[in-house]
């Protein structure tokens, strides 16, 4: 069985944060959601998160994940390191297992990589693999130390190499691979006898070395992929190549997106063939998107279903669906519980929340639909108001198919407008307005005659 340990306890300092460093979000996941998902994809049947600082966050947060939790004692009476870490997993490692290392602080690391550092571990019949990079600038990682022959003979912390072994460039990707019953052996066997007085697992690597098991190094293709993430300065790193990932993602299955640098779209979105995605976008949850659509500039899309053939300009959509060839925007507000149907306009300024409205109505211009159920072919004016608040309760108002609601009108719901029924401009709707009539409900104009001149306001006369 191939099993994992995922350390993510340590404290990570450096990001100067409330909240545990695992759980700061790259492209909208917590980085340990990553690494879970990396490892299930590989094939890897049992995971276990080692958590200790803000573990129960950590926990909490990722309870849905299907990982076995185990907390790592913090504080001063209790040793530290990633060897102490692995350790509180030892009890769930079987002998024959297959035992993969993982730390939580490098989400950048592929399905792909883990299974290949697996293959290469079975197949060349190692009792420990190492995951190692060449790094131009390898300050901070433990450098791989080999002999002549380039066998590995340990890793060396940074604070612990001597000089010649800080001049290496090869690195220590905090990623292994080990045979079950010869890590918990290693483990049993580590002290912390370094520079930092703590328990590294790297020190397993020597063990079995020096005790006469086979160790190998497996160089990763690609450096990005093992990017430790331990301030905000790489927090920022990482959600930058996850983001180009995911975009390139998008593009290699039909969409376009015209700049994937400042295009925001969470993994687990959905988007058909042939739709354009504009500049400053922003897609995230469940949205599903459609095929042939254009989401335009600075729009954000969050949690909600849109269908063939939708525009969308500089607009923001919250939890609502969107059917067939609707035109949104620009500046238009869906907010949670809308459903537009076909070919519907949706303008400039338009806010819409907890309404449906039916096939090819429109609502142009700066207009507030809320509480609404409004039918097909109607035309709701500029300046239109849905007065769905008395202060206490909310309301709904019920616009049947074919209605005319003039500008500037307000409606106050409870109110029913009837098929066809017409509403002048600038009326206060309070009773139901009838089938096929038209409704005025506004001072009637009065014209006062040489009104200004008999209060010699025109100087001229
Ligand atoms: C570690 C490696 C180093 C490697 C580098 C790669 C050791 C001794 N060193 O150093 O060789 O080049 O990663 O990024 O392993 N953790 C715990 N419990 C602890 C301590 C750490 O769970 O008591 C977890 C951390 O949450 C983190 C991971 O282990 O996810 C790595 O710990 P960190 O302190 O960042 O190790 P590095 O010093 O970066
Ligand atoms: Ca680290």
């Amino acid at each position: 069985m191939n099993i994992s340990i995922i350390l993510a306890a340590g404290e990570g300092t450096r990001m100067k944060s409330k909240l545990p460093k695992v759980l700061h979000k790259v492209c909208g996941k917590p980085i340990l959601e990553y690494v879970i998902n990396a490892s299930k994809n590989a094939d890897v049947e049992k995971n276990y998160c080692i958590v200790g600082h803000g573990g129960e966050m950590v926990k909490e947060a990722l309870k849905d994940s299907q990982v076995v939790f185990k907390t790592q004692p913090i504080g001063e009476d209790y040793p530290y390191g990633t060897g102490y870490a692995a350790m509180q997993a030892i009890d769930h490692i079987e002998d024959d297992s297959t035992v993969v290392i993982l730390y939580a602080d490098t989400p950048l690391i592929t399905d792909r990589t883990i299974q290949k550092l697996m293959e290469y571990h079975k197949e060349n019949k190692y009792d420990g693999t190492v995951l190692t990079a060449y790094l131009d600038d390898p300050t901070g990682y433990g450098r791989i130390v080999r002999d002549g022959e380039g066998h590995i003979l340990k890793i060396v912390e940074h604070k612990d190499a001597t000089e010649e072994e800080i001049k290496i460039k090869e690195i220590n990707s905090g990623i292994y691979c080990f045979n079950g019953r010869l890590l918990k052996y290693a483990l049993g066997k580590i002290d912390n006898d370094n520079a930092q007085g703590e328990y590294y697992i790297t020190d397993v690597i020597k063990i079995l070395k020096e005790e006469g098991h086979k160790v190998g190094a497996y160089l990763i293709e690609d450096s990005v992929e093992i990017h430790g993430m331990n301030s905000r300065v790489e927090l920022a790193f990482c959600e930058k190549v996850m983001r180009r990932r995911i975009n390139e993602s998008y593009m290699m299955e039909g969409v376009t997106i015209i700049n994937p640098e400042n295009t925001y779209i969470e993994k687990g979105v959905k988007i058909g063939i042939d739709s354009i995605i504009y500049p400053g976008t922003i897609i995230t949850g469940d949205t599903v998107i459609g095929e042939d659509c254009i989401v335009g500039e600075n729009s954000r899309i969050e949690n909600s279903k849109i269908g063939d053939k939708v525009e969308i300009y500089s607009s923001t959509i919250t939890e609502s669906t969107v059917d067939d060839e609707c035109h949104i925007g620009p500046y238009a507000h869906l907010r949670p519980n809308s459903h537009l149907g076909r070919n519907i306009k949706i303008g400039n300024f338009v806010e819409v929340k907890n309404s449906t409205i039916g096939n090819n109505s429109k609502a142009g211009h700066l207009a507030y639909i809320g509480d609404a159920d409004v039918g097909k072919n109607v035309n709701i004016g500029c300046g239109a108001i849905f007065v769905n608040y008395n202060g206490r309760s909310k309301f709904r108002s019920v616009v049947e198919d074919n209605a005319f609601i003039g500008s500037n009108c307000n409606l106050v719901a409870p109110v029913v407008v009837k098929e066809w029924g017409y509403i002048a401009a600038g009326s206060t709707i309070t009773d139901e307005v009838e089938k096929g009539s038209l409704s005025i409900a506004r001072a009637k104009q009065v014209n006062k005659k040489g009104w200004v001149d008999k209060k010699g306001f025109n100087k001229d006369k």
